[in-house]
Formats: C-alpha cells, sequence, structure tokens
C-alpha cells in the first residue's frame, strides 16, 4: 500500500554503513530526509550522493538527517563510497541502508515494476519529528533529484509549522508568505509586518521570523 502524508512512516531495522538501524530510534526528536537511488555505481546515483554529503551542514542547521537506501549490499555501499566523495568532494557523511532482500524498499514501495527491474526508483520522504510523512517525491532513475528543493520544502514545512502562514508558488526563504485563510485580515496584521490583501482570500504578508 502507498504512504499518503500524514501516515506514520513505516519502522524497519536494517543494515548500514554505519551498522545496524532502527529508523525511529535513529531520526529520534528529528526531522529526516529517507531516500532511494536505483543502484551503486552508477552516474546519476554518484552525482546525488555526493551532493547530499555536501549539503550535511544545512541539513544540520534545520535538525534534519539523511539516510539513503539501495537494495545493494553493504560491501557494495562501502566499496562504492570513495567514488562518491571523489565526485562530490565530501566524504559519505549519512547511512545508505543495505536492502538485498528488498524490506524497506517494499514497505515504501519504492520499486515500480513499470521502471525497468527489481531495483529502487529515485523515492524522498521528508518525516517529521513525530515520524509523520509530511512530503513524498518519486523520481524516475534517469533523472536526478535537485536537493536544494528538498531543503527549500523543509524550510517551508518548519515554518507553516510555527505559523499560521502558507508558502506562495516559488516561493523561497526569506520572500513574501501568504497568510492562513483560517486568520483574518485584522488579525494577521496584529501578528505580521506588511500585510497586503490583494484578494479577500489572498494576503500577503512579510516572512515571520522564528
Ligand atoms: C544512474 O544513477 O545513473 C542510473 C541508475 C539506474 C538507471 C539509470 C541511471
Amino acid at each position: 500500500m502507498s504512504i499518503r502524508l500524514g501516515d506514520e512512516a513505516p519502522n524497519f531495522t536494517a543494515e548500514t554503513t554505519e551498522g545496524t538501524i532502527d529508523f525511529h530510534q535513529w531520526k529520534e526528536g528529528s526531522w529526516a530526509v529517507l531516500f532511494s537511488h536505483p543502484a551503486d555505481y552508477t552516474p546519476v546515483c554518484t552525482t546525488e550522493l555526493g551532493r547530499t554529503a555536501g549539503l550535511k551542514s544545512e541539513f544540520e542547521k534545520r535538525g534534519v538527517k539523511v539516510i539513503a537506501i539501495s537494495v545493494d549490499p553493504v560491501e557494495s555501499h562501502n566499496g562504492w563510497a570513495p567514488d562518491i566523495a571523489a565526485v562530490g568532494g565530501t566524504d559519505l557523511n549519512f547511512p545508505i541502508i543495505a536492502d538485498p532482500d528488498r524490506k524497506v524498499s517494499q514497505l515504501y514501495d519504492m520499486i515500480h515494476p513499470g521502471e525497468g527491474d527489481t531495483s529502487t526508483v529515485r523515492s524522498v520522504f521528508i518525516v517529521d519529528p513525530k515520524n509523520k510523512v509530511r512530503l513524498t517525491l518519486t523520481y524516475p532513475k534517469s533523472v536526478g533529484r535537485n536537493f536544494g528543493e528538498i531543503l527549500r520544502v523543509i524550510d517551508a514545512l518548519q515554518l507553516t509549522d510555527a505559523a499560521p502562514v502558507s508558502t506562495p508558488v516559488d516561493w523561497m526563504p526569506g520572500q513574501r508568505i501568504i497568510v492562513a485563510p483560517t486568520m483574518s485580515t485584522e488579525d494577521a496584521r496584529q501578528r505580521f509586518e506588511d500585510v497586503e490583501e490583494v484578494r479577500p482570500y489572498l494576503r500577503w504578508a512579510k516572512q515571520p521570523t522564528a
């Protein structure tokens, strides 16, 4: 069964490049990004994992732990790690799950039979500190993901959790936000700066600070 937004992220125990991990225990109290890649020693995957390693401080700043998965065994992940470091310019600094029996991949519906073989497609699950799934993305094997977009979504989720706001099309951190429909314009003027009502249902405001 597919995993929907708001569902509890299914827990699992798995072998990783950093030892055996119980997912919920490993991420306890943190946000997490769980993302699959099709196979080790493949070009797009090498660039994606290298980029993720280079973004470690950006994920840490936001309280996010990152974990990758593929159906290859842990010895393969360990053998591939120097290539990821060489291509990305940073040592591998997050665990990669080894899932040769496809237990976790099937639990998260990461294998799409129409996509060629029994390896995982490029899935992304953003999970919040309470283990709720807050975002899912699925990319085909031939298309690398944009990890800047993953950071942008985490920023938007953390902002909209903290205040009654939404983020508009193409929003980037620091830009104007939209006041939630549940808040009156009068209340919005008390709470936010630079409120502009362009329609009764569309009120812009300056992004609130934490
Ligand atoms: C890649 O990472 O380059 C890749 C992996 C599987 C299928 C296609 C591309």
